[in-house]
């Protein structure tokens, strides 16, 4: 259990984590802070942009601020980017500000899902399964040391995947302070 008035979902591209964020955060009466979408909305610009113009380490610099500033709030639902957890203090933050969940996703269902995405600049890569691959050895240690909860969505459809981690967020996230009685009945 760990007492937390938000909750954060973490893990790799094509997890879900945008799609079940939006899907739970009505749910749970929690606003929601994509946290890519709001980099976006700053630099009015989308993410390949940045990274082309200012490299991954400068990508990962506004993360770093984006997080800080949505860490210090409360009542949200934080739907970060996949490699959000590669910086140590923002793990720390993470932790601190929230109940964490790992989405997890096998590589095969990444793949499917990224097949012909053209959004994510680490992926522009002619072996997307390998740079997958490489990314989750590098990557998951981290996710599991940040989170409170795994949760593998499978190959479902988003509405039932969010359904299964209400369920499951219900018996495990011990919200802090309790919902209104009216959001959580
Ligand atoms: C990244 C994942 C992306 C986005 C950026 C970098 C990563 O977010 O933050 O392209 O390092 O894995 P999603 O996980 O939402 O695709």
């Amino acid at each position: 259990m760990n007492p937390a008035s938000n909750l954060v979902l973490i893990g790799p591209m094509g997890a879900g984590k945008s799609s079940l964020g939006r899907l739970l955060a009505p749910r749970f009466g929690l606003v929601l802070r994509d946290l890519d979408r709001m980099i976006e909305e700053r630099c009015g610009v989308a993410i390949p942009t940045i990274f082309e113009l200012e490299g991954e380490a400068g990508f990962r610099q506004r993360e770093r601020g984006v997080l800080e500033e949505v860490c210090a709030g409360a009542g949200q639902l934080i739907a970060t980017g996949g490699g959000a957890v590669l910086d140590p203090a923002n793990r720390e933050r993470l932790r601190r500000c929230g109940f964490v969940v790992w989405l997890k996703v096998g590589i095969e269902l990444q793949l499917r899902r990224l097949g012909r995405d053209r959004s994510r600049p680490l992926l522009q890569v002619a072996e997307r399964e390998q740079r997958l691959r490489q990314l989750a050895a590098e990557r998951e240690p981290l996710y599991a040391e940040t989170c409170d909860l795994v949760f593998e969505p499978g190959p479902v459809a988003a509405r039932s995947a969010a359904a299964a981690l209400a369920r499951e967020l219900e018996r495990h996230w011990q919200r802090h302070p309790p919902a209104p009685a009216a959001v959580s009945a």
